[in-house]
């Protein structure tokens, strides 16, 4: 049974506790926040404080997971390390790489075990397209697009300033590039990025990234919190066909979404015209009929919890660990060069 404590028992504080009520071999045994309004509701057993020292001065508490605003992960990290627990901490892990090598100094002086909460390795939708990439079902891969669209400029809370760690790249913009990184198996050798202030005046709300692999496979992330058309989609693109996830965040088996692909390629272009909306076409006319048929996407079996089960096997030296630190670092690092070509309108090599 692995003894755990939350620090940061806000949003993602409380989600962890409802995590852990799932999870046999993980009791949480305490929490701590700083405001006491947010400990009202702790589950029943569990200890609040409203000190992190306080909550670290428990011997029983064997890991804690770091859920405070971005910018304190390193204090936090520091303090936990030095009490000798295990560490959990949310993402980003930090605001910039140097903060990063600090943490890992910190826990590696200490002789604790940190890895980062990075879930969204677990995505249904992320899955689904991994397993379409992994498996070859697409032939040689020359595109993949990961695609975030929200309304209301889903912008709150200290996430507003930049300060504070706000901005959506900090956001999830770890967890997109992250997931690309985790899906493509070529080294990434530049990147070019936009970023936007779309309605919020400090923090960006919009950004596009776009990856040039090794193995010739573009990637591109786009997020925007101020679409109006809300959706989570993927596309890929391979030599023998097209993959489309095309739809809101939903429960696990209703990622909808299919496989398109050919009969034949065309020798020529038909002879015909094609009038569409935007005129006539020959290249962009309708299918003949027969020409295009669809595949089920891959089924996938995956949850949130997984990066908890795997965190409790890993302990057990049953497994590795997912999430591991350099990988954790090199999000960091790449997230720095989006940073400097949405400044300087150039493309970043990697
Ligand atoms: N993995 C994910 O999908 C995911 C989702 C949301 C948030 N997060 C991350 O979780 C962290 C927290 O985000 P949130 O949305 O839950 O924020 P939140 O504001 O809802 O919660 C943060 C809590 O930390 C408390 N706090 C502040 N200073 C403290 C201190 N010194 N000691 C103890 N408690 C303190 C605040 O009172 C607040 O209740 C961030 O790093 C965020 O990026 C991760």
């Amino acid at each position: 049974m692995i003894k755990m404590g939350i620090i940061g028992f806000g949003f993602m504080g409380h989600e962890h506790a409802n995590m852990m009520a799932r999870l046999e071999e993980i009791e949480l045994v305490s929490v701590c926040d700083t405001d006491p309004r947010q400990l009202a509701d702790a589950p029943e057993g569990v200890e609040t404080y409203t000190s992190a020292d306080e909550l670290l001065a428990r011997s029983d508490v064997d890991t804690v997971i770091i859920s405070v605003p971005n910018t304190l992960h390193l204090e936090m990290v520091e303090k936990c390390a030095a009490a000798g627990k295990q560490i959990i901490c949310e993402k980003p892990a930090a605001m910039t790489v140097a903060e990063f090598d600090k943490m890992v100094e910190a826990v590696e002086k200490a002789g604790v075990h940190m890895t980062i909460h990075q879930q969204r390795r677990w995505d249904v939708d992320y899955r689904t397209m991994k397993e379409v990439y992994d498996r070859k079902l697409l032939g040689d891969v020359y595109l993949i697009k990961s695609q975030l669209y929200g309304f209301n400029g889903n912008m709150h809370d200290w996430h507003v300033y930049p300060e504070l760690g706000g901005g959506m790249l900090y956001d999830w913009g770890v967890h997109l590039i992250d997931q690309i990184i985790q899906m493509v198996d070529s080294r990434p050798v530049s990147v070019y990025a936009d970023m936007k202030n779309v309605i919020n005046a400090n923090v960006d709300d919009y950004f596009k990234i776009l990856f040039e692999y090794e193995n010739g496979v573009t990637a591109e992330i786009e997020l925007g919190t101020y679409y109006l058309t809300p959706k989570r989609a993927w596309f890929t693109g391979g030599t023998t066909g097209s993959a489309v996830i095309d739809g809101t965040f939903r429960a696990q088996g209703n990622t909808e979404g299919k496989i398109v692909r050919t009969t034949h390629l065309l020798q020529s272009v038909p002879g015909r015209l094609t009038m569409t909306s935007a005129g006539p076409t020959r290249s962009f006319g309708e299918p003949e009929p027969g020409l295009l048929y669809e595949e089920p996407l891959p089924e996938v079996h995956t949850e949130h919890r997984d990066f908890f089960v795997n965190y409790i096997n890993a302990r057990k030296g049953l497994e590795e660990y997912a999430v591991m630190l350099p990988e954790v670092r090199n999000v960091l690092c790449i997230m720095d060069a989006v940073r400097q070509s949405a400044r300087t309108h150039q493309s970043v090599k990697l």
